[in-house]
């Protein structure tokens, strides 16, 4: 498989603001997601192998000056319920800075795969069809290229969520003190 690894990293990520799937709507996220992104960082459970819960009145306030006031960052999203509109979590296709470790390319700037769903929603196949449905929006939109999923290597359900996606895995290496699995996927087997 060709890729240009210069041209790759001065390409930007998924541009649309909403994708829809069966179940689920990628959206921006909006004032009435509060609580539900509030507790997405301070769930220990959601947050175990993220770093741990962050401290509430901390995410609170983060959320109020900056989160919902900012413009959205491509490749960011909110997963819904696409009936409801309940945010179910949060899924991210940016590209993974040359400057942290974990890469496939000689210049980094791959694109980067992350999820994560409140401790509710798991069990659902939820997160398989936001990120299914992502990745099929970019390869529609952008030339080949490999795409990452980084996660802990403890975090068995976000490794065989990788694997059921198609990821394989390539190496391991330490970030923040664990030991960290890199995965990896061309963007073109998710084409339909
Ligand atoms: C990683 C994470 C997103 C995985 O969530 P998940 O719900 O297990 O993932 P999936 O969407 O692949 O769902 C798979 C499960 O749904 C079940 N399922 C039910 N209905 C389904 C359907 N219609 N389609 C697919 N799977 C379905 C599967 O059988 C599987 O169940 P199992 O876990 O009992 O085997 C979740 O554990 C999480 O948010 N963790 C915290 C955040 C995190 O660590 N993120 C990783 C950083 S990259």
């Amino acid at each position: 498989m060709f890729y240009d690894h210069k041209l790759m990293s001065q390409l930007p990520t998924l541009s649309a603001t909403e994708v829809t799937s069966e179940r689920l709507l990628l959206r921006k996220a909006h004032h009435a997601d509060r609580d539900g992104l509030i507790e997405l960082m301070t769930d220990p459970e959601v947050q175990a192998y993220l770093g741990g819960p962050r401290p509430r009145s901390e995410v609170e306030q983060h959320f109020d000056t900056s989160i919902a006031n900012s413009t959205p960052s491509p490749g960011n999203f909110v997963i819904a319920d696409n009936t409801t509109n309940r945010v179910i979590g949060t899924l991210m296709l940016a590209r993974r800075s040359a400057d942290r470790p974990g890469h496939v390319t000689e210049g980094g700037g791959e694109l980067e795969l992350g999820y994560v769903l409140r401790r509710s929603a798991w069990g659902a196949g939820f997160a398989y069809e936001a990120a299914t449905a992502a990745l099929r929006a970019a390869a529609d939109e952008l030339p080949d290229q490999p795409v990452l999923v980084v996660t802990q290597t403890a975090n068995q359900r976000s490794l065989k969520l990788a694997a059921r996606l198609g990821f394989r895995p390539v190496s391991t290496f330490e970030e923040f003190d664990a030991e960290q699995t890199l995965c990896t996927a061309p963007l073109f087997m998710f084409r339909v």
